[in-house]
């Protein structure tokens, strides 16, 4: 896939080995993957994995690597936001809300009726950046991720 342009300034690119190198350690020391204790290989590793349905991509700012995003497409009539981090230095720029624009896009290219993401209960500001994008909160998952932790499953419906 070439690189996509999300804003004058963003694009988001095939995620790479080398780039999920990067990537993995970085977003390993940030909430929520801090809070969760996910190991910074694991994060790399699973950024770097290739599967047809739930592509990776670097998200980068000019040259910069700012994050990355993962869609699994086909999840439930429309596609499963599976990991969105925009590096600190790079937030409240534009970037996440340009990332879900073109994920939902991409959703309703393919006539789906439904974004959906989940997000941490104490993520407070993804769960107000995620409302803000037009997303409602649907269940409540407790315990899927950490003992004690409940993940908030958030659907848009297009
Ligand atoms: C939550 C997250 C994905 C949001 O992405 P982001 O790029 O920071 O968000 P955006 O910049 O698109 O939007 C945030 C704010 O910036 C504002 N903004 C948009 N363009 C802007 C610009 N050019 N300059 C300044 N602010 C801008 C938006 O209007 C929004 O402000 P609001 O609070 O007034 O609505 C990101 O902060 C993040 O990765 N956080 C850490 C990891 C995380 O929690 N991920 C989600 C896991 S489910």
């Amino acid at each position: 896939m070439a690189p996509v342009k999300l804003s004058p300034n963003a694009a988001l690119e095939p995620m790479t080995p080398e780039s999920a190198q990067v990537l993995g350690p970085a977003v390993a020391a940030i909430d929520p993957w801090a809070r969760h204790q996910y190991p910074a290989s694991r994060l790399s590793t699973y950024l770097a994995m290739m599967e047809p349905d739930a592509p990776r991509f670097a998200i980068r700012a000019g040259e910069d690597l700012a994050g990355a995003m993962v869609v699994r497409f086909n999840w439930l009539r429309g596609p499963y936001l599976q990991f969105l981090g925009i590096l600190p230095a790079y937030q409240n720029r534009g970037i996440g809300r340009f990332a879900v624009a073109w994920m939902e896009a991409e959703a309703r290219a393919r006539d789906d009726k439904n974004l959906w993401v989940a997000a941490s209960g104490f993520n407070v500001s993804a769960i107000k950046f995620y409302q803000r994008e037009g997303f409602k909160q649907v269940a409540d998952l407790e315990n899927l991720v950490s003992a004690g932790e409940t993940e908030l499953l958030f659907r848009k419906r297009l």
